[in-house]
């Protein structure tokens, strides 16, 4: 039996209790140091199978592995395991084993929290990252979604190695959104060193944006109010 478990965006707090109590269930824990160590309290003398980023395929295969000699091996994703996690993985490479999904709190439902609510009409998820997917699909899918008036959560937004996507979206996106549109940085949501910014297209600093942050632009109805991003779902038309 393999769990693809999501563990949230960080804090014990914003984990599900069918994650807690999938992990108390499973024998093996296989997962990315970074997450693993996110939930260090709850594995205690749990066998740990954890290896770096890039070698998702080779740590599936070890907990399909593992599964087959009849223990419960959890394969643990941070945020939501099917949101840019590890469950397609895991049910792709199977084989046959038993999987079971744990649904988490991804890291864009937690940011909006602490951003106020900014998700409150359609949005989507573009992730920066173009070691998958073909950088020009991924400027398109920006540009398209801000023509469509979506509010827009950048997943894996800015790296060293990847300094101006951001800065090249943004600038997408301002061909069809206005510079006045609120934006939201939030860091290490619901970890200890959270960090939050609210600006706009226009006053937004790069600089402080790495792949520790989400960042959320909203839409032709979001507003700053009180140091909160609010979108508006249009309660008062239907008044
Ligand atoms: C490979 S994706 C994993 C997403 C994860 N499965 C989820 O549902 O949140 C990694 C990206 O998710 C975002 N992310 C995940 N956890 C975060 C957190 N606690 N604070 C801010 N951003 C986070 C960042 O944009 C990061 O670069």
């Amino acid at each position: 039996m393999i769990y693809a478990i999501g563990i949230g965006p960080g804090s014990f707090e914003t984990m599900t209790y069918e994650a807690v109590k999938a992990i108390e269930n499973s024998e093996v824990i296989v997962g990315y140091k970074t997450y693993i160590n996110l939930i260090v309290d709850m594995i205690k003398d749990k066998e740990v199978i954890s290896n770096g980023m890039m070698q998702e395929i080779d740590r599936v295969k070890k907990a399909v592995e593992i599964s087959k000699t009849g223990k419960t091996v959890a394969v643990i994703s941070s945020g939501d395991a099917g949101v840019y996690g590890m469950a397609g993985l895991v049910l792709e490479l199977a084989e046959g084993e038993e999987v079971k999904i744990i649904s988490g709190v991804t890291a864009s439902t937690a940011a909006a929290a602490v951003l106020g609510a900014p998700l409150m009409h359609d949005f989507c998820h573009i992730s920066l990252s173009d070691l998958m997917t073909p950088l020009d699909l991924i400027y398109k899918r920006v540009e398209l979604a801000a023509e469509c008036d979506f509010v827009i959560c950048l997943y894996n937004p800015r790296s060293n190695g990847r300094p101006d996507y951001l800065k090249k979206s943004i600038e997408l996106m301002k061909k069809h959104k206005q510079g006045t549109t609120p934006v939201g940085i939030v860091r290490n949501v619901s970890r200890n060193n959270q960090e939050v910014n609210i600006c706009t297209l226009d006053t937004i600093d790069y600089e402080i944006v790495d792949m520790l942050s989400i960042v959320i632009i909203g839409n032709k109805s979001s507003y700053i109010d009180n140091n909160k991003i609010i979108t508006r779902r249009g309660y008062e038309n239907k008044r």
